[in-house]
């Protein structure tokens, strides 16, 4: 049984909380995505689990067993960095068996576990090759290898994926995905690229300054952001944030909307029925529930037109200088820079946040 458990975790590093008051559970044979912007403590967590940081408050538990004072080395998970960590003097079957040496697996053994192995990954034609001479691709797939071979209670990887190419990526992040799958070893997996974080974890859990932000599936996190630094981090670009103020109508003026810089913005009537609990919002709209029509209720002025194909993201400036990105299909006539176009809102897609904590407002 390998779940991992954080319970109030909290790491500092002189002034800096690294790692702030975490709780967490990665259940057996899950993979969660860790995600969050650089800095936010995603490689102090992992660290902490694999018994290389010590913690200054809180508990970890590997399988049911406090480790806080468990050696690295008694940890049993196996680790995937980012740089490979290969042993340059080694071949690729030996990189493998290393660390099945260590713990002293006899011979017979060794060669059986390495062999099955290296062709589950795909790399048993470079067996007898050293690090030097394989593909960035390669080389993580030997290191992929060599943390699957012990067969351990969890792998933790910190994104192993971003030293190789766009196409490889892909790849790469489908093979790992089926083969935990195939294992069903609980893996906890660090990121920075939301797109990783959508596809590939079962959960993702949001960092930002050493705090959870939020823990659900990725498609929860996306469709129901639970503050709006996730509304803003998940999606490419982000939700759009802005500033909003309850509309002047009474209690009977029908479906309330909201004031803001350069117009309205409508709201369900089950939205509509919450806002009136307050008074300033962040109103959070996705690009793709934006359009450019002539009767949209806000006025924006545009600031650059960036095409990627098959859409374009039309990016916008209200009055305040709040800016707005619409997603639109590439056919779709090019608004020109400095160009004032109307934006419609669809009121479906419309999130209210409070102005102050930035907490997400329930429709219900
Ligand atoms: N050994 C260290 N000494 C001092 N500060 C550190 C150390 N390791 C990490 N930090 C700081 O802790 C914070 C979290 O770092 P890190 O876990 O590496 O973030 P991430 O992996 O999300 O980019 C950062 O502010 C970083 O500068
Ligand atoms: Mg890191």
């Amino acid at each position: 049984m390998g779940e991992i458990v954080f319970s109030g975790v909290t790491k500092r590093y002189g002034n800096t909380v690294a790692v702030d008051h975490v709780t967490l559970t990665v259940f057996d044979g899950e993979l969660l995505v860790l995600l969050g912007p650089s800095g936010c403590g995603k490689t102090t967590l992992l660290r902490l689990v694999a018994g290389l940081e010590d913690l200054d408050e809180g508990e970890i538990s590997i399988g049911g067993k406090i480790v806080n004072d468990v050696e690295p080395k008694d940890r049993d998970i196996a680790m995937v960095f980012q740089s490979y960590a290969l042993y340059p003097h080694l071949t690729v079957a030996k990189n493998i068996e290393f660390p099945l040496r260590q713990r002293g697996i006899p011979h017979d053994e060794r060669q059986r576990r390495v062999q099955d192995v290296m062709s589950r990954v795909g790399i048993a034609e470079l067996a007898g090759r050293k690090p030097g001479q394989l593909s960035g691709g390669q080389r993580q797939r030997v290191a992929l290898a060599r943390a699957i071979v012990r067969d351990p209670q969890a792998f933790l990887m910190d994104e192993p994926l971003s030293n190789l190419d766009a196409a490889l990526r892909v790849q790469t992040r489908a093979d790992i995905v089926s083969l935990q799958q195939r294992l069903e070893t609980t893996t906890l997996y660090v990121t920075h690229d939301q797109v990783e974080a959508m596809t590939m974890g079962h959960r993702i859990a949001v960092v930002n300054h050493g705090e959870i932000q939020q823990v659900s599936p990725p498609q929860d996190a996306y469709d129901r952001p639970a503050n709006t630094f996730v509304a803003g981090f998940l999606g490419s670009p982000g939700m759009n944030l802005l500033p909003a103020a309850l509309g002047e109508q009474g209690p009977d003026a029908g479906v309330p909307s909201l004031v803001v810089s350069g117009g309205t913005i409508p709201l369900t009537p089950e939205l509509g029925a919450v806002a009136r609990t307050a008074a300033r919002f962040k109103a959070g709209v996705r690009p793709e529930s934006l359009s450019v029509d002539p009767d949209g209720s806000l006025e924006a002025s545009v600031v650059i037109v960036e095409a990627l194909g098959a859409e374009a993201l039309v990016i916008c400036e209200l009055p305040d200088h709040t800016q707005v990105v619409v997603r639109q299909d590439a056919d779709r006539h090019r608004p020109g820079i400095g160009e004032t176009l109307r934006i419609r809102v669809d009121p479906v897609g419309v999130h209210l946040f409070d102005a102050e904590t930035g907490l997400r407002i329930e429709d219900r």
